[in-house]
């Protein structure tokens, strides 16, 4: 198929940035998204021309960097999938397809499609972990007994691999969903209990230090995480920074 593509053009940080035409035939549906991003890339510096900067990793969904707004949506017109999931048979021949990189100001762009996410990784060190004995005398976690529906609940929070589309689809850039998934994988095991107070404090200060939006309950990030990451995470870590601050 031939595709009209409108890409998000950014020198660095400093630059002004515009969209740029790029017209891309013999495009096959078994493509994934970046593949098809590859053979633009290889033309362009056939050419001898500047390629498309974007991040990826692991190409399986799982790593969380692969995030481009396609078309105005995160990770594009899929549901529950990465960008790197995502393949061409979702588009047809003669389609314009609009990618540009994920628009946050706490997402700085660095380069054309990427944008600085280490934010979030300012968050997960406000207190995003557990303090464990690593002397050798450490209590094997299986031999805590845990709530089935508990640890379900966990691990479906544990899912979150950080990807930001919950921001980029929020109109308020809220980083809402992304920490309350982080502050419930511990909030609900009993491993987490014991820093629970100052985990939640910290997270949310530091969510807010960043510069993301507060919640209005629109629901965009959920509609439009890759992982499924509910909505009631959210509402768990507004209970559990509810009960921290009267504790503290
Ligand atoms: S909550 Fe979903 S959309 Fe947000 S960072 Fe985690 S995986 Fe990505
Ligand atoms: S490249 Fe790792 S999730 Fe897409």
């Amino acid at each position: 198929m031939k595709l009209y593509l409108k890409i998000w053009r950014q020198k660095d940080a400093k630059s002004k940035g515009k969209i740029v035409d790029y017209t891309l035939d013999g495009v096959e549906g078994d493509m994934s998204f970046l593949e098809m991003l590859d053979i633009l890339n290889e033309e362009l510096v056939s050419k001898g021309e500047e390629p498309v900067e974007f991040d990826h990793d692991c190409r399986e969904g799982i790593c969380g960097t692969c995030s481009l707004q396609i078309n105005g949506e995160p990770h594009g017109p899929d549901r529950m999938i990465t960008t790197c999931q995502l393949h061409m048979r979702k588009f047809n021949d003669g389609d314009t397809i609009v990618i540009e990189p994920f628009r946050a100001k706490a997402f700085q762009v660095i380069k054309d499609l990427i944008v600085d996410r280490s934010s979030f990784e300012r968050i997960q060190q406000a207190g995003g972990y557990i303090s464990v004995n690593t002397s050798g005398n450490t209590v094997d976690a299986n031999a805590i007994p845990i709530d089935k529906h508990a640890a379900d609940m966990a691990m479906d929070a544990a899912t979150c691999i950080g990807c930001g589309a919950c921001v980029a689809a929020c109109k308020n850039a809220s980083a809402m969903l992304f920490t309350s998934a982080k502050v419930s994988q511990m909030a609900l095991l009993p491993q987490g209990q014991i820093e629970a107070t100052e985990r939640v404090l910290g997270m949310v200060r530091q969510m807010d230090l960043e510069g993301f939006g507060n919640c209005t309950n629109t629901g965009a990030c959920e509609v439009e995480c890759p992982k499924g990451i509910s909505l009631e995470n959210i509402a768990r870590m507004n209970r559990e920074y509810m009960s921290a601050s009267l504790k503290g």
